[in-house]
C-alpha cells in the first residue's frame, strides 16, 4: 500500500536565464527518510525552497498529501532549516524555540510546552537557557532542527545539516536524524553519499537540475555492484592497442580507459578472467596489475558527479 506524502511532477525554476532545476519528478513516502544527494550547484536547495513554499516554481506540480487532500494549506504541516540558518544569538534556546513556536501560531502556553519537549528530543535540555550566541556549531543545527519540529509538523526538510559542521558536531545531528527518522518524514540535502547511506532508505540523486538516480538505498546497491577488471600495463604502443581492444569482447559490458589501463565491467567475472589471462600470456603484454573486483553505489557516484 502506498501512503504518499508529497509528490512532485516536473518541477522547473527558471532563474533570469538559467534553469537550477529542469523538470524534475519523485515522491516521498510517509515515514520515510530521504537524502536529496548531489554536487554543489545540483540544484538541491532550489528545489528545497520551492517545497518549502519559500520561492514559486516556474512550472510543475508540488502536491502534498494524496487524492484531493492537498488543497489544503501545507505550509504548517511542513518544517524546514535553511542551509545557512540565522539565530537570534542574544536569545536563548528557549526563547528562540518558543518564540518559533508562537510565529507558527501555537498559543502562549501550548508554544512553551511544545518548546520544552522538543528541545528535550534534540539534546538540548541542559542549554535551554544559554545565549545561543555560546552554543557550538552542533548544537545550532540541533536548535534549528528543533525549530523545524516545534510545531509538530508531517515532514521535515533540512538542507545540508551537518556540511558545515565539524566532526563532532556532524556526530550529534547525525545522531538525531537518525532518531527521528521513523517519527516523522525526513528529507535532507547531502553532497556527501556516506551520509545517505547512514541515515536513508532512500536517495534522489541531483545532478546540474535533473535527477541522475532514484530509489531505495539497497534497491540501488544491488543495482551498481557489478564485477570489474582492474588491469595495469607498462604503457607501450601495444599494450595501449590491445586496452583499446577490450571494448569488442563479449563480456565487457562497459569500460573506462584510463592512460596505463582499464577498467572493465564484465558480465562474467569467472570468463573474463580467463581469456584475459590467456591473452596476456599468449601477446606477451607487459602486466602491471590485474585485480578482480566489485564496483559499488560511490563507483556510480563519483562517475556521475565528475562527468
Ligand atoms: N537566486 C539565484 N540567482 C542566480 N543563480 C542562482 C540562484 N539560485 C541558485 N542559482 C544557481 O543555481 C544552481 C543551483 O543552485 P542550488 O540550488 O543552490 O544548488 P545546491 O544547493 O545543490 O548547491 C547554481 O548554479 C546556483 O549558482
Ligand atoms: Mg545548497
Amino acid at each position: 500500500m502506498t501512503n504518499k506524502l508529497l509528490s512532485i511532477h516536473e518541477l522547473t525554476k527558471n532563474i533570469g536565464s538559467i534553469t537550477p532545476v529542469k523538470g524534475i519528478s519523485f515522491e516521498l513516502q510517509r515515514g520515510s527518510c530521504t537524502a536529496l544527494l548531489g554536487p554543489n550547484g545540483a540544484g538541491k536547495t532550489t528545489t528545497l525552497r520551492m517545497l518549502a513554499g519559500l520561492i514559486p516554481q516556474t512550472r510543475g506540480e508540488i502536491r502534498y498529501g494524496s487524492g484531493n487532500a492537498h488543497t489544503k494549506d501545507w505550509r504548517n504541516r511542513i518544517g524546514y532549516l535553511p542551509q545557512y540558518p540565522k539565530f537570534y544569538s542574544w536569545m536563548s534556546g528557549m526563547e528562540y524555540l518558543s518564540f518559533s513556536a508562537k510565529l507558527s501560531g501555537l498559543s502562549g502556553r501550548e508554544a512553551v510546552k511544545r518548546s520544552r519537549d522538543v528541545i528535550e528530543m534534540v539534546g538540548l535540555e541542559q542549554a535551554a537557557k544559554r545565549r545561543i550566541s555560546g552554543y557550538s556549531g552542533g548544537m545550532k543545527q540541533r536548535l534549528g532542527i528543533a525549530q523545524a519540529l516545534v510545531h509538530e509538523p508531517e515532514l521535515i526538510m533540512l538542507d545540508e545539516p551537518v556540511s558545515a559542521l565539524d566532526p563532532i558536531g556532524r556526530r550529534e545531528v547525525m545522531d538525531l536524524l537518525y532518531r527521528l527518522r521513523g517519527e516523522v518524514t525526513v528529507l535532507f540535502s547531502t553532497h556527501v553519499l556516506h551520509d545517505a547511506e547512514e541515515i536513508c532508505d532512500d536517495m534522489v540523486l541531483m545532478v546540474d537540475g535533473e535527477i541522475a538516480e532514484k530509489g531505495s538505498l539497497s534497491e540501488l546497491r544491488t543495482k551498481y555492484r557489478q564485477p570489474v577488471l582492474t588491469i595495469e600495463v607498462e604503457p607501450g604502443e601495444r599494450e595501449i592497442a590491445w586496452l583499446d581492444s577490450l571494448a569488442s569482447r563479449p563480456y565487457v559490458h562497459e569500460i573506462e580507459l584510463g592512460k596505463r589501463g582499464a577498467k572493465l565491467m564484465v558480465t562474467d567475472m569467472a570468463a573474463a578472467r580467463t581469456a584475459l589471462i590467456k591473452e596476456l600470456a599468449d601477446s606477451g603484454i607487459e602486466l602491471l596489475r590485474f585485480e578482480a573486483g566489485t564496483s559499488s553505489l560511490e563507483d556510480m557516484f563519483m562517475k556521475v558527479v565528475s562527468s
